[in-house]
This record gives structure tokens, sequence and C-alpha cells, in this order.
């Protein structure tokens, strides 16, 4: 298997390159196991909903897959999505709680794929071949890494990401699909079996002594001071189990439902928008005088307040960003991403408005969609149509909270939004009167909360720096 972190040097030698992002993808590299659909497409009034099993992974007490997996199910033609909800069941799909399967991330991302191709080989030496994939990225703003449509963590369950009239995500659109290539979609998983380990928050924070991990997937070494998160916890790691556990292996699938309309000209597109609290960007680099680049770190760790020494106010984490959005518009829709530990995050405007709250969900019980302990969901925003607009070159700041009360590593502040442009026309011509009832059910539904269009993100980079490296030696995962 290939490397994910060799996989993603050589990308960045690539995209250095070239202009176009290709091979992004590599994944590849792994498993193109049977893509076990149970395709179940239903069209009730003009909404479509496919549901689909990837394929099967196989977990045992403590271990860790993080599988990529090219040409999964997805609906064809040229569609808007409306959303995407996705949770991890077993054969007999069960859902299968937090506290047994940990769900780090899902992550989904949109690819050309040259006709004919396969699987796109990677070569070590000379990576993917360039024009055989093209990661077709959202709109931002990470340079690298983060590049999905859709995805999420352990919120899944209940987070809504339906994308509402007359709004949708245009994909499948043969215009934008070069000669020659066709749109496929990729997904990677990345989950922790908690069952029986000896500390559930340290495995699901990916601490680096309880997987006995001191070498990244690569074998290379990690920075000292690195003690938790995605490089420690790969494919095929262990975290430490309680003496004597013992329990079986199980095959388990991400069951995903997508909901879509057929492309036409009542849907209003949007672009996918995500931040990352730790975008090292800056508008003014003081040597250059010219702003750097978005390199977008993804994980961050948080200290605890007694080791942080601070007084009582100390006891919230606050970490932010300012980013700059090139094209604004209207928001439709906005979301956050955080992991246990997490109490909020906020989108602010140039003059302090408030773009986007997202606040967590813990959980409260043991079955799925509620387990004690865990974010279960995150709060969503959908202004008013027109009421929330962000003007061409704003600055935005994004602000993420987590509690001190204990340490955590491998953390997120991601922020997803979904922007339209502010056009001027009515949005009552636009609306189609059939899909608002479909859209009502969705928030009721304890957990079939669609989410959509979430890409949120999940993780999908990592962030390691070498010791000798400077900022661009960062790897990410997924481009
Ligand atoms: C941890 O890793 C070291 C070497 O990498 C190995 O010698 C040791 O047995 C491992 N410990 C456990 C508990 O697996
Ligand atoms: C984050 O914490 C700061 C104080 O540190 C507070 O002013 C702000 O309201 C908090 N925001 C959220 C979304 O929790």
């Amino acid at each position: 298997m290939i490397s994910l972190a060799e996989l993603s040097r050589q990308l960045e030698k690539m995209a250095h390159r070239s202009q176009t992002w290709l091979p992004c993808f590599g994944i590849l590299l792994v498993v193109l196991s049977l893509p076990s659909s149970l395709a179940r497409v239903n069209s009730e009034n003009r909404i479509k909903t496919a549901v689909f099993l990837s394929p099967k992974f196989v977990l045992g007490p403590g271990s860790v897959v993080d599988k990529y997996y090219m040409n999964i199910d997805f609906p064809t033609g040229h569609i808007a999505l409306k959303s995407f909800n996705a949770e991890v069941v077993d054969e007999a799909g069960n859902p299968i709680p937090l506290h047994e399967t940990y769900l780090h991330h899902w992550v989904v991302a949109r690819v050309h794929q040259r006709k004919g191709v396969e699987a796109p080989t990677y070569s070590e030496k000379f990576g993917f071949h360039q024009s055989d994939l093209i990661m077709v990225r959202n709109s931002g703003l990470c340079e690298t890494g983060l590049g999905q449509y859709f995805g999420l963590g352990s919120e899944t369950r209940r987070t809504a990401t339906h994308v509402p009239d007359p709004y949708g995500i245009e994909v499948g659109n043969p215009a934008e699909i070069p000669p020659g290539y066709e749109e496929k979609w990729m997904m990677n998983v990345h989950a922790i079996d908690t069952r029986g380990v000896e500390d559930r928050l340290g495995c699901t924070e990916c601490r680096c002594d309880l997987y006995n991990v001191t070498m990244d997937e690569h074998g290379n070494p990690l920075r000292p001071d690195y003690i938790g998160g995605l490089h420690c916890c790969y494919d095929q790691t262990q975290c430490r189990l309680r003496d004597g556990f013992e329990s079986t292996k199980r095959s388990l699938f991400m069951r995903y439902t997508i909901k879509y309309v057929d492309w036409d000209s009542s849907v209003v597109p949007v672009k996918i928008y995500i931040f990352d609290v730790t975008d090292t960007w800056k508008k003014v680099d003081d040597t250059t005088g010219l702003p750097t680049k978005h390199h977008c770190l993804v994980e961050y760790d948080v200290e605890s307040f007694s080791s942080s020494g601070l007084t009582k106010d100390a006891y919230t984490d606050t970490k932010t960003v300012s980013l700059s959005l090139p094209t604004g518009g209207t928001v439709v829709y906005g979301v956050a991403h955080q992991h246990t530990g997490g109490i909020g995050s906020t989108l602010y405007g140039e003059d302090g408005r408030v773009i986007c709250s997202s606040i967590p969900t813990y959980g409260e019980g043991k079955e799925a969609g509620n387990e004690a302990g865990y974010i279960v969901g995150m709060s969503t925003c959908y202004p008013n149509p027109g009421s929330v607009e962000i003007s061409d070159g704003e600055t935005l700041v994004l602000v993420s909270n987590y509690s001190r009360e204990q340490r955590h590593t491998g953390v997120m502040g991601l922020f997803y939004i979904l922007v339209a442009d502010a056009s001027p026309k009515s949005d009552s011509l636009l609306v189609s009167p059939v899909e608002k009832h479909e859209e009502m059910k969705v928030p009721i539904a304890l957990w079939g909360v669609a989410f959509l269009g979430v890409a949120i993100a999940v993780a999908v980079v990592v962030a390691y720096r070498k010791s000798n490296e400077r900022v661009d030696g960062y790897e990410s995962i997924l481009v």
C-alpha cells in the first residue's frame, strides 16, 4: 500500500509543476473492494434519494482503519445535490454507536478520471499519472487538503446538511468534465474501534503513547512534542486494550444517503467553502508585503487549564484566524466541525456581525446518535434568503472555542458555508414548492438528518511539520 505521506509529497510536487491539481487523489490506493451498493433509488416528488453502502471494512477491538475508496457508488448525470448523510452500520444494517466504533471522519471528494483508466496507478517514483485523475476541489480557501465536497465525523447523525431551496450543489455537468474524462467520487473513512480500550478519549484523539507509535506512517520520526493526532492513528494501527479484553472482529460499512434533484434552470448553484482555524494565511507577509499561502494544518492541540497555569477565565481555549473571501455572495448554510471538548465556533464578518454560529450537541445516552460524551451533532445556520451577505474581498474572522478542562490533541476547527451569488433574482420565482415539503421533514427526524453538504470537514489533512522543515512540510492526506 502506498503511504499517504509519500503520496502527498508527490502531489505537492506535481502541484508545483503544473497549474492543475491533478493527481490529487491518490488514492488510490487502496482498496477497491466490492462496491456493495444497495442502491435504493426512489423519487418522491422531485427529490430523489439514493442509499449506498461503502466497501466493507473490518475492525477488531482497538484497531483503526483509514481507507480510501475510489469510484464509490454515486448518482450519475447532471444533478443538484441536496443532502448527504452517512453513518457506520454493521452487516445487518444496525447503526453502530460511537463508543464502539468512533468515526473520526469520512470525506467524499469529486474527481475527474480519464475514461478507460480502471484505477489510476501510482508509482513511488513518479506519483500518479498526472493526467489520469483530476480532483475537483471545493471553492476554498485551503490550498492543500480539505478539498472535499462532503465530510463529517462523530456529529454525522445529528447535523443537518440539507441545502435549502432553491439552491443546490451542481455536479455532473457535462460541460465541466474535460473531454475523455468522467466524473467519479471517492471516499475516505477513518474509524477507530474503541471496544475494550484502556482510554477511550485518548484513542479517539490519537495519543501516540496509546498507539505505541513513534514514527509516522512513512517511518519518519515524529516531532518530540507531537503527542497525538492523525500521524499516530493511521490505517492498521492499534490502540492499547485493557488487560484481558477480548472480542471479535466485525465487518462494518458506511451507509450513505444522497438526496438530489435533476438539474434545471430553477436550481441556484452554491459554492462550498471550508475554512480552517489553523490556516496560516496572512494578508501581508512581513518580508514580501504580499499575501501568504493558505496552509491549512487541520489539527491543533488544546492545553488543559491546569497545565496552562492561567487564571480562571482561561477555561476556554479560543483560536482565531482572519481570512479574506475573494468573492462574496449570499450565505445559505453554515456549520462548524469540532471534536470532543469543542464548545462552539463562530464566523464573523469584517464589521463584527455574526455570519453563523455553530454549537455542538453532546450525547447523553448509549444508543447510536446519542452517545454520552461525544459530539453527536452540530447546530447549523439557514439564514433567511438574502439576510446574510458577504462582500467581495471581505475579511472574515473564524473563532473556534474548546474547553480546557482537559488536554486535547488533534482537535479541529473548521467552518463550512454554502454561498450563492448575490443575484437580484426574486426568490419566490425560484422556489420549488414540491421540495419544500420534503425539506420540512428533514430537520425533525432524529438522525435522519440529511446533512449535506457538509463538507465539512473532516479532516483530512495532517499537519505535521518535521522539526527541520518550515511550514510547508505538512502533509495532506487528502489533497
Ligand atoms: C511498542 O513498540 C516497540 C518498538 O516499536 C516494541 O518493541 C514494543 O514491544 C511495543 N510495545 C507494545 C506494548 O506493543
Ligand atoms: C468563544 O469564547 C470567547 C471568549 O473566549 C467568547 O467571547 C465567544 O462568545 C465564544 N464563542 C463561541 C461561539 O463560543
